[in-house]
């Protein structure tokens, strides 16, 4: 057993968590940086988040990553929101600083770094980003800046056109946005650099769906698959088989992931050991 007294907590909450990669990713990173830290997941029920983070502040716990269904709810009971979470309003890492928590949004920061360290920079490419939610949101506000075009797809319009207004005002007119059709998909994707699919289509049990007709995929193109169980999705599959290169959702994890671990430490994480741990993790509760 190598806790002790002075072992610091840290975990996520959210509702389900059972399959979180989480614990497995972050306690393998403190094992190797030889820090005294747990990682916990906290299965915390949508009426519960207030009390979750009471107890966060009475248990010192010194940090917590938010999943689905409280990146939003969990906002209104933070002492203080970083600009970008503000703007997403959606904040996935809280840092107990001294008994102030402070929120954080490292989803969007975790794509990009995905990307680049994949070798996929999108500095001055056409993105083609497929989802309105909150991945799509913050990845959106993530690549906005770097981007030559970003290109919004998306099956429900109403929601489209809200957060092309965002990014309009934000970004000007390199974003654009339309509904998710074959019409726009095969419009869009001639002259794609970095494809991202944001939406949920793809996910186990439903693995078999993609979004892309597998003959609009082209060799020279980037495909970015958010989905990353089964981590070979439909998507990716049709991506390699086409000899594109593929930048799987695991990497956004771990991105995120590794974003997190250096708000909580201030220490570079160990990006390799988290990657291992997490596919790992997933190979074990992946399909149950
Ligand atoms: P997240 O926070 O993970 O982004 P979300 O906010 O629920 O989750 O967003 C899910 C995204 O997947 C949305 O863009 C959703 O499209 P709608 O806005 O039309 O709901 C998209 N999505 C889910 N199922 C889909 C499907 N069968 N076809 C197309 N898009 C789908």
């Amino acid at each position: 057993m190598r806790f002790s007294g002075k072992t610091r907590v840290y975990g996520v909450i959210g509702d389900p968590i059972e399959h979180s990669l989480s614990p497995a990713m972050h306690n393998a990173a403190f094992q190797a940086t030889e820090m005294d830290c747990v990682f916990l997941a906290f299965r915390v029920r949508f009426d519960a988040v207030q009390n979750a983070l009471r107890g966060m502040r009475g248990l010192e716990i010194c940090g917590l990553n938010v999943t689905m269904p409280h990146k939003e709810t969990v906002i209104s009971w933070l002492d203080a929101v970083e600009e970008n979470a503000k703007t997403l309003g959606s904040v996935n890492t809280i840092l107990n600083d001294s008994g102030k928590l402070r929120g954080y949004s490292t989803d969007g920061f975790g794509a990009l770094n995905a990307l680049k360290a994949n070798g996929a920079d999108p500095s001055g490419k056409k993105v083609l980003l497929l989802g309105a939610g909150g991945a799509a949101k913050a990845i959106a506000f993530a690549l906005g800046d770097e981007v030559n075009e970003l290109i919004l797809l998306n099956r429900t319009i109403q929601k489209t056109i809200h957060l092309l207004n965002v990014l309009q005002g934000k970004f000007g007119k390199k974003v654009n946005a339309g509904s998710l059709s074959i019409d726009s998909l095969q419009r869009n994707l001639q002259n794609t650099d970095i494809l991202i699919n944001a939406t949920s289509v793809g996910m186990s049990p439903k693995s078999e769906l993609s979004l892309v007709n597998s003959e609009l995929i082209r060799k020279n193109m980037v495909v970015m698959d958010l989905v990353y169980n089964p981590l070979e999705t439909e998507l990716v599959k049709n991506a390699k088989a086409k000899g594109a290169k593929v930048v799987s959702g695991l990497e956004m994890l771990i991105y995120q992931g590794a974003a997190s671990f250096e708000i909580w430490t201030g220490k570079a994480a160990p990006i390799e050991v988290m990657r291992k741990a997490a596919l790992k993790q997933l190979k074990k509760v992946g399909n149950s």
